[in-house]
């Protein structure tokens, strides 16, 4: 059976043999008839892919699209439900299959990698050059949008995901003070549950469950042993102590949420959370953006501080836009896209409607609401302090981390399946994927 990737590989190919015989033609047939042969008008119509969904998605979206329109251009939406990108990743794939791929799409993280190896992607070298986007952006921002030395996306905003929300209102009540460290998030939940409020809304859907189970691990131990699990894939690190502690913390975080813990979009876990039913919730800051837009702002109704442990570090997942080359004809406008998206007004605005940051070194922190200043803040001090997320596609590929968050909700959802067996699941999926990229 051919695989989705083969069949893309065999597209990729028959394009980049068909389109030079294509031109070919057209280039004889011009000389022939010594007719007029216009070069084809640039389509100034851009299709964009991307997975928000949600009202304040749908806003910055929609800031996107009207200054997109400023320029001239139309954005033609294609916006696909599914938190964390699941539905968007399958009809991206699928579109292209079918020699339909969108002009520009939500691609993030490891996954822009595995595109631009593929060969669909527009190099955007240009607008990088003509920006100076080199000295512009945080360098783990350059190292994420380019692929062999070439410049393949455009970056939006930095999200982070070690952002525990609070409810203010019932904090102040309860007279209740901030967990710093663990031992004092378990006193805070038994408090809470003595008064008999649920201490953290939570989903079950597996992005959201391993969204939680990263956090642990970056609380107990460090961006370092983070990266050595979720890069490097280290079956080692595994069997180490920490790892453990981490799994009975998630299962005794368990007795904090509501029960059944229904398998729901992030959405619904804010509602709650802003319901004033459920105290905390741990989630990225696009939970922020959400809130904000259903009227509650920030520092009012809840404030934002980092999960218990994890204060200096920043868990991020980079929102990136990537353009598919088809035949070329919108490059012009593909290009202004990338170049719109990474000016100081766009990056201000648009990130202030969706809960991320700037990508942008010489932003201004003093600008930003309470939540976003930590955030830009805490990735500002530089790679050692920061974590890729595992769950948003910035530490490995799409495969890599479906496999890892599969063991990650299996061990949840089952209460029979015991750390152990967990350690030994995940150990051997790590042998497998460090044999096959060695290949
Ligand atoms: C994206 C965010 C989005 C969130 C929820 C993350 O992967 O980076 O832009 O809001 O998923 O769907």
């Amino acid at each position: 059976m051919i695989s989705p990737i083969e069949n893309l590989t065999a597209i990729r190919i028959s394009r980049e043999l068909l389109q030079p015989v294509f031109l070919g033609v057209i280039i004889f047939f011009c000389s022939m008839t010594n007719s007029f042969c216009a070069v084809p008008a640039q389509d100034s119509t851009l299709q964009v892919l991307h997975w928000w969904t949600s009202a304040s998605e749908r806003k910055a979206a929609s800031y996107l699209a009207a200054r997109v329109a400023d320029e001239g251009l139309l954005w033609r939406d294609v916006g696909i439900p599914g938190g964390a990108g699941i539905g968007a990743g399958k009809v991206l794939k699928s579109r292209v299959l079918a020699s339909d791929a969108p002009e520009v799409t939500q691609i993030i993280g490891a996954s822009i990698g595995e595109w631009a190896e593929l060969g669909f992607l527009l190099e955007l070298d240009k607008v990088a050059r003509t920006n100076k986007w080199n000295t512009a952006f945080f360098p783990t921002i350059q190292n994420l949008i380019q692929y062999r030395q070439h410049v393949v996306a455009a970056p939006l905003g930095i999200h982070r995901i070690n952002t525990l929300f609070y409810n203010r209102k019932l904090f102040a009540t309860l007279k209740l003070s901030l967990p710093e460290t663990w031992d004092e998030l378990v006193l805070l939940a038994a408090k809470l549950k003595a008064a008999g409020v649920i201490p953290l809304a939570q989903s079950s859907e597996p992005w959201q469950l391993a969204t939680l189970f990263e956090n642990l691990i970056l609380a107990e131990s460090g961006p370092e042993y983070h990266r050595e699990l979720f890069v490097k894939q280290n079956a080692q690190a595994v069997f180490d102590h920490r790892f453990i502690q981490a799994l009975e913390r998630f299962r005794l975080m368990k007795n904090w949420m509501s029960h059944p813990v229904d398998e729901r979009p992030w959405t619904e876990v804010v509602r709650q959370f802003s319901r004033h039913e459920a105290a905390m919730t741990i989630m990225g800051d696009w939970a922020k953006g959400e809130l904000n837009e259903w009227g509650y702002a920030t520092d009012d109704e809840f404030s934002c501080t980092s999960m218990p442990g994890t204060g200096k570090y920043h868990l991020y997942s980079v929102d990136t836009f990537s353009m598919f080359t088809n035949d070329y004809s919108h490059v012009a406008a593909q290009e202004k896209l990338a170049k719109l998206v990474a000016t100081p007004s766009v990056q201000a605005e648009y990130n202030a409607i969706k809960g991320s940051v700037s990508v942008l070194r010489d932003a201004d922190p003093a600008k930003m609401d309470s939540c976003a200043r930590a955030s830009w803040i805490a990735f500002a001090q530089g790679a050692s302090m920061q974590a890729p997320s595992l769950v948003h596609r910035m530490a490995t590929d799409e495969s890599s981390r479906d496999a890892i968050i599969a063991v990650i909700h299996k061990y949840f959802i089952d209460d029979s399946v015991t750390p152990a067996e967990t350690q030994k699941r995940l150990a051997a999926i790590f042998r497998t994927l460090n044999l096959n990229n060695r290949k």
